[in-house]
């Protein structure tokens, strides 16, 4: 569904009460696209705020969903104005939202925002209803030492921030469609991955939730067997 005309912004159900906001834009050339996940529980949480231009769009499509100000955490992978760019806007909106990250990401930035960051441990569990969260600490993967990224056991989905970026205007919400492909064609033109030393490990320890679903943040969602496109990625990496 689009929820803004001007700026194509769009809001789709990936998985249950998980919500892709998906907004196109022209540059690089081709085009890209920034998501936001709002997830729709007891506790709703939103994984990652779009940067402050986007603010009001994000916000509009929340709102087909669920009150802005109902939202009872924030959530981000690592510090990038994309993930976490309008954190202070939304703290306003949402006067009784918690800020979560991990725990390098909090011991960081703990000032940077207007409500200090609750930082969580890698395993670190968070309840919203019917969705349970794990945090998972993935540092430098693909990028940024405070990355990590979250895991819903619910439904087996893993919100795998900027892995698997793919290029383009990010349409169509979800698919079964190889995106390896594309992504690694990104990461070869962008060289956008940090070269730590626990990468594979780290793909290893993702893998292992087996996930069902890749909540990517910059593309399409993707379907299918998690864990061997996780264990695919990491052999290209490390040959
Ligand atoms: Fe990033
Ligand atoms: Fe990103």
């Amino acid at each position: 569904m689009i929820t803004n005309t001007q700026t194509g912004t769009a809001l789709d159900e990936i998985s249950d009460g998980i919500y892709r906001i998906s907004t196109p834009v022209t540059s690089p050339p081709g085009g890209f696209s920034y998501n936001q996940y709002l997830i729709a529980d007891r506790m709703p949480l939103l994984y990652h705020t779009g940067p402050r231009a986007m603010f009001r769009f994000v916000c509009k499509a929340i709102e087909r969903v669920l009150p802005v100000e109902e939202l009872r955490y924030l959530c981000f992978s690592h510090f990038e104005s994309d993930e976490c760019g309008s954190v202070n806007q939304f703290l306003e909106r949402a006067p009784e939202a918690a800020l979560l990250c991990g725990r390098i990401g909090a011991m960081l930035n703990a000032d940077a925002w207007d409500r200090r960051p609750q930082p969580l441990e890698d395993g670190a569990t968070v309840e919203l209803g019917r969705h349970r969260l794990q945090w998972l600490d993935a540092p430098h993967l693909p990028h940024a030492w405070d990355c990590g990224h979250l895991f819903d056991a619910s439904t087996q989905t893993l919100f795998c921030g900027d892995l698997f970026t793919q290029p383009g205007p990010g349409r169509p919400a979800l698919t079964r469609a190889d995106i390896l492909e594309s992504s690694e064609s990104l990461r070869a033109t962008m060289d956008y991955y940090a070269h730590g030393r626990r990468t594979r490990e780290l793909l290893e320890k993702l893998s292992g939730t087996r996930p069902v679903t890749l909540a990517c943040m910059h593309g399409s969602a993707w379907e299918g067997d998690g864990a061997s496109l996780l264990k695919e990625l990491g052999s290209l990496i490390a040959r």
